[in-house]
């Protein structure tokens, strides 16, 4: 066998090239020494939303699409969900080790710290009709934060970073149960630091006049659970966007905001809420074949199936369906759930989903147990949102201390114009 090298010809030419193989990649820029002639720009790589590129290397999520692997920091997403609370994940992902019981308190006692927001935050969200979406809510609504931490900017101050984004993590819950509220014209109600961080949540989302809010404990675990399973997934598109936008060292704040748009797309978080959508239009079980067959004729997509890198089933769809039947124990079963599992058995049995390797993904499940819990749809993607900040965030920190990355800035194929001279308005057509 040959070295660890790529041999070239270039056959406009004839010229020959050895490139090294790394980690089984090429550099792109090794190719740029590949011309035609010495003012020739050189040989780039074409590869429209990236799907057979690698933008960074990382040592926070490992996926194997075709196995349907996903592990943290190397463990896999099955043992964390079983035996770890969210923010012993965060702590994880963010630091790449489980953290023993004192380093835990202490994250805990730090993010309990800043779970409170700034008082300007209410009249930002005031602002806002009372039926936007929470989503734009959110990415506003964090960005706005950016003005109240100005010193965020400072992105290669350790400590400072360390707060920023202890930050993010204790606050998404907080705007989003304020969203959450707003609709309903409803207080706020301030975090209560005597509960975990799920509790918590439930507590700013749901507390009426009862002076204590007391969560189930069943759903507080099962929304711990959802969290883990969303925390971080390597380079997916609202990841990929944050490194881009803190490539040029914007703060994370409006980075975040950035991939939690990005996020909202229907093809990437916005899913979750677009798989309940779905469920209702379809109705019945009697009416999957119809629906199936329409989507098969190219109208529209089954939502929450398909994955750009699993090609088997999301490993995390499994869990969340077990998890589903815990929730339900309290709640009562949702009959959406009946309807999305004849979808997926009838679904995996069709060749145009086999042929295509679509399976569900994690979209699928998470919203009929959302729904259970008393989360409208609208609130879905920013259920997403709240676990994934740690995973953007921990990326972000990853590509900030990284010495190989720079500002991200893609090359293009221009099909424009060549040079023309400029045609005065009376001379148009
Ligand atoms: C998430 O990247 C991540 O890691 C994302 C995520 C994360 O944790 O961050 O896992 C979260 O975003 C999950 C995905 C949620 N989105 C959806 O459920 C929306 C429905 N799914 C599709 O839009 C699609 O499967 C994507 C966007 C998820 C993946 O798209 P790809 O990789 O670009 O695949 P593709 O569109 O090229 O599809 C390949 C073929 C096409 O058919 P042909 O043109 O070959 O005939 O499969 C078809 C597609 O039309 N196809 C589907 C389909 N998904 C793909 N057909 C019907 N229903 C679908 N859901």
């Amino acid at each position: 066998m040959g070295h660890n090298t790529i041999s070239i010809t270039d056959n406009r030419t004839g010229a020959q090239y050895e490139v090294p193989i790394t980690d089984g990649t090429i550099r792109a820029t090794d190719l740029k020494q590949i011309k035609t002639s010495p003012d020739d720009f050189g040989l780039m790589t074409y590869d429209p939303a990236f799907l057979n590129t690698a933008s960074c290397r990382s040592s926070i999520t490992y996926i194997d699409g075709d196995k349907g692997i996903l592990r943290y920091r190397g463990y896999p997403i099955d043992q964390l969900a079983e035996n770890c609370s969210f923010l012993e994940v965060c702590y994880l992902i963010l630091n790449g080790e489980l953290p023993n019981q004192s380093q835990l308190e202490e994250w805990i006692r730090l993010v309990k710290r800043r779970t409170m927001l700034h008082e300007t935050s209410k009249k930002f969200l005031e602002g806002f009709r009372y039926d936007a979406h929470p989503m734009t809510m959110l990415i506003s609504c964090v960005a706005a934060l950016s003005s109240v931490y100005p010193e965020a900017r400072h992105v290669h101050d350790a400590a400072n970073r360390k707060k920023q984004i202890t930050r993010l993590i204790a606050k998404m819950p907080t705007i989003t149960a304020y969203c959450y509220r707003h609709h309903f014209g409803l207080p706020y109600i301030y975090p209560d630091n005597d509960l975990s961080f799920t509790e918590n949540f439930m507590n700013m989302m749901w507390k009426m006049l009862e002076p204590k809010y007391v969560a189930n404990p069943i759903l507080a675990r099962a929304l711990d659970v959802l969290f883990i399973l969303h925390a971080d997934h390597e380079q997916n598109c609202s990841t990929n966007t944050m490194r881009a936008v803190g490539s040029s060292q914007a703060d994370p704040y409006v980075s975040v905001a950035a991939a939690a748009a990005a996020l909202s797309g229907p093809l990437h978080g916005g899913a979750n809420e677009e798989v309940l959508h779905m469920l209702s239009e379809i109705g019945s079980k009697d009416n999957i074949p119809a629906y199936i067959k329409s989507v098969k004729d190219g109208h529209g997509k089954l939502m929450g199936f398909g994955h750009r890198v699993y090609k088997n089933y999301d490993p995390r769809a499994r869990i969340i369906k077990q998890t589903a039947d815990e929730v339900f124990s309290v709640t009562g079963l949702n009959p959406k759930l009946e309807i999305a599992k004849e979808l997926e058995r009838i679904a995996l049995e069709d060749e145009y989903f086999v042929k295509r390797k679509l399976y569900p993904n994690v979209d699928f499940y998470s919203g009929i147990i959302y729904e259970a819990m008393g989360f409208r749809p609208s609130l879905f993607t920013v259920l997403f949102a709240i676990p994934r900040v740690v995973g953007w965030l921990a990326q972000w920190q990853e590509m900030i201390t990284d010495p190989e990355q720079k500002i991200a800035r893609p090359r293009q194929i221009y099909t424009g114009s060549d040079e023309r001279n400029f045609v005065p308005m009376t001379q148009r057509a």
